[in-house]
């Protein structure tokens, strides 16, 4: 087996906060153990265009408490065609990479997976996405922020609902999955949620509006996934439904991406940027770093990109018997 002397980074898909933190953890770590270390911009675009630079421990100083990737980041759908992986694969030749880093969610895994089975080239995938939902991991990097985010926004939301006796309607991110919707709703006492995994049942949410309205209930909140339905549908149809409810939205959007990270999402990103190092050091190849409990794994990328994160029912559940 080669010895790696020199790896390269590289963040994908939509940026997460954290990845910042897991870059410096990634570098020093490096660094520390005698390796050189590239910085590749904008994901799997920069290996291609071989916008590709070296990191020194320096150039990540001042970068863990910053939201976003100084590395910047892109979604790059062309990464798919084989000619681009060539092109990229060369690139990394021509710079001497023995090995790549490939902070990112689903997307990354896909394309860090591709330069792996395909070109043979050692790859460690660090999992950063807010949507958390990325399978034999607990937590993906930048998650926490996300719905520490969202719930210091619907602690205001819940001011103004409650003094103005209204419904809010809050869409928070996720496309294809309610992980952070069930989060929010459990710590923000929402009254319902709505996610992608259970079919929305919006006459029930309404009858318990109005069951709460009845009963003098001064505020409540509906948490909505957006990829069920757009806050502004879900409230038009709540609207129609109920008797007499004052019903506004808040539409929260890409503030969940941003910010500074909060202790837990740099803590994770410093751990899981250590061991991608360590596993990379070992020999082994092809896995993404994960975080199960308080231990930290690697799990083949094909075993991941073949397993589908699923919600803990339960979690559904609670919302509504803590609702009632
Ligand atoms: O994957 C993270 C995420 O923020 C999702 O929650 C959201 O649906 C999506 O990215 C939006 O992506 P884009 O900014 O590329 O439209």
């Amino acid at each position: 087996m080669q010895k790696i002397k020199t790896i390269g980074i590289l963040t994908t898909g939509g940026d997460a906060s954290g990845m910042n933190a897991a870059i410096r953890a990634v570098v020093r770590t490096a660094i520390f153990n005698g390796l050189k270390v590239y910085g590749i911009k904008r994901g799997f675009r920069g290996l291609i265009d071989g916008e590709i630079e070296e990191l020194g421990a320096q150039s990540v100083s001042g970068i863990i408490n910053r939201g976003g990737t100084i590395l910047k980041t892109i979604r790059c759908p062309e990464f798919k065609e084989k000619k681009n992986q060539k092109i990229a694969v060369e690139n990394i030749k021509c710079f001497g990479i023995d090995a790549l880093v490939v902070i990112g969610g689903n997307g990354s895994l896909a394309g860090g997976g591709a330069l792996y089975y395909d070109w043979k080239i050692p790859v460690v995938n660090i999992p950063a996405s807010i949507d958390n939902d990325l399978p034999y991991n607990d937590y993906t990097i930048g998650f926490d922020t996300a719905v520490n985010t969202a719930l210091e926004a619907i602690d205001k939301i819940r001011d103004t609902a409650t003094s103005h006796d209204r419904v809010f309607v809050v869409e928070v991110m996720g496309r294809d999955n309610g992980l952070i919707a069930l989060e929010v709703a459990l710590a923000s006492g929402a009254e319902a949620v709505l996610i992608p995994e259970i079919k929305p049942d919006l006459k029930k949410v309404c009858e318990l509006l109005d069951k709460g309205h009845r009963r003098g209930k001064h505020s409540s909140i509906i948490i909505v996934a957006e990829g069920v339905m757009s806050g502004y549908e879900a409230a038009k149809q709540i609207r129609k439904m109920t008797t007499g409810l004052e019903v506004r939205v808040s539409v929260l959007g890409y503030m969940q991406r941003g910010g500074s990270p909060t202790a837990f999402s740099r803590a994770i990103a410093a751990r899981l940027g250590e061991k991608a190092v360590e596993v990379l050091l070992e020999g082994k190849y092809g896995k993404m770093v994960g975080v199960i409990g308080k231990d930290l794994i690697a799990t083949d990328i094909k075993k991941v990109l073949r397993t589908k994160k699923t919600i803990d029912i339960s979690d559904y559940q609670l919302v509504g018997v803590l609702s009632s």
